[in-house]
């Protein structure tokens, strides 16, 4: 989000419990836009677009009247990624990358309304970034408000009934994105948003789960914390943070103790501290989405064949063929509600921090946790060429 102020507190959970009386739910209607800081956005932009078939549907830059930064808009079904680049070295975007690299800054949620969205989370004591601003076009008014939450990462709420632009003023639309429309691959099919996942530091989980409870009023769905995720060498705990009436899904993880290096504790190491480690994608048909992503060239873990025959039975009946699942390495998991199918990208730059999930849920509402020791194993792989394990 673009933003008026500079002042920037950092944020702490500490001292939040989760409350004895639940907190009301704070309105959410869904994400309305991812913001990445990035060192780079023209390149990042193109990457986005030819490696994962997003559209470029708006721009904002010295050309629009922006003088201090260039951002680009791209959309793949409900989803809408905005990457940002400073222009001058002294910007405080230029901080972030010097500190994190290219990463999310804004996970940003849509709601009914900013000023009481902001003004519920902040009485309830969330540290404010942005005081509600309003902003208007010849397409209609916006409200923007945002608040820090863990590390240098932000949420925004963002009211726009009340407009008909592309995105935000300031913005110019990209009726033809020629890059995109023009591309005769097959395109992946992205369709939402499934979830957000932060890694924050050990000994911070909880805090940063009663914050969520405490501030938004979201539940936690399940956890996992009476037994870490672990297999031989590393681990980490989890907790899943879920609001705006399920739409929003926030799994936060910690490192755990373990015989080596958690990738958790890479992640922190390589961000700078906590932030979001993964964004979940989803799909109707991760056969075919997958397909086309590899076909574009993007990365994915591998799991060991074996993997296949232990899942048939720990699964049973799919409605994909295991030879297809197999060939692409897709993931496959149950739970009491029905099945799922996941993979994991590598990471989307060169610093071990985001990478990509692509889901398709067949029922089931969990994460994979039955998969989670397969897909540990393939990220110490990973972790272990680094030399980071
Ligand atoms: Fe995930």
């Amino acid at each position: 989000m673009p933003s008026t102020s500079t002042a920037s507190r950092p944020a702490t959970a500490a001292g939040h419990r989760v409350p004895a009386q639940p907190v009301p739910e704070l309105p959410i209607l869904g994400y309305d836009a991812i913001e990445y800081w990035v060192g780079n956005a023209k390149q990042s932009a193109y990457f986005y677009r030819s490696a994962l078939g997003f559209r470029l549907v708006a721009y904002a830059g010295p050309e629009t009247g922006v003088r201090d930064r260039a951002s680009y808009v791209l959309e793949q079904g409900r989803i809408r990624l905005v990457l940002t680049s400073a222009l001058q070295a002294d910007h405080r975007i230029s901080a972030h990358h010097r500190v994190h690299g290219d990463g999310i800054r804004d996970v940003a949620f849509r709601v009914p309304d900013a000023r009481a969205a902001f003004g519920a989370a902040t009485a309830r004591g969330a540290t404010p970034l942005d005081q509600p601003y309003t902003v208007r076009d010849a397409d209609g008014r916006l409200v923007v408000a945002s608040i820090a939450v863990f590390g240098d990462t932000i949420h925004s709420f963002v009211e726009r009934d009340g407009y008909d632009g592309v995105y935000l003023p300031g913005y110019e639309p990209v009726s033809h994105d020629r890059l995109t429309d023009d591309d005769p691959r097959p395109v992946p099919g992205l369709t939402e948003v499934d979830h957000a996942v932060a890694n924050v530091e050990l000994g911070r989980m909880d805090e940063w789960s009663a914050f969520y409870q405490r501030i938004l009023g979201f539940s936690q769905l399940r956890h996992f914390d009476d037994e870490a995720i672990s297999t031989e060498y590393t681990a980490l705990m989890s907790k899943v943070l879920a609001g705006g009436g399920g739409r929003i899904k926030i799994p936060i993880n910690e490192p755990a103790i373990a015989a080596k290096r958690s990738q958790i504790d890479e992640f922190l190491e390589s961000y700078g501290g906590p932030g979001i480690q993964h964004l979940a994608l989803a799909t109707d048909d991760i056969v075919a989405t997958v397909r086309a992503l590899r076909a574009r060239g993007v990365g994915f873990l591998t799991v060991p064949g074996e993997y296949y025959a232990e899942a048939r039975e720990r699964v049973g009946n799919v409605d994909e063929s295991w030879d297809d699942l197999a060939e692409l390495g897709i993931l496959v998991d149950r739970d009491e509600e029905g099945y799922l199918l996941q993979i994991f990208t590598e990471p989307m730059q060169d610093r071990p921090t985001l990478f990509y999930e692509i889901i398709q849920r067949h029922g089931a509402t969990g994460f994979g946790v039955g998969n989670f020791r397969a897909l540990f194993e393939a990220i110490e792989r990973a972790q272990e060429r680094r030399g980071n394990l």
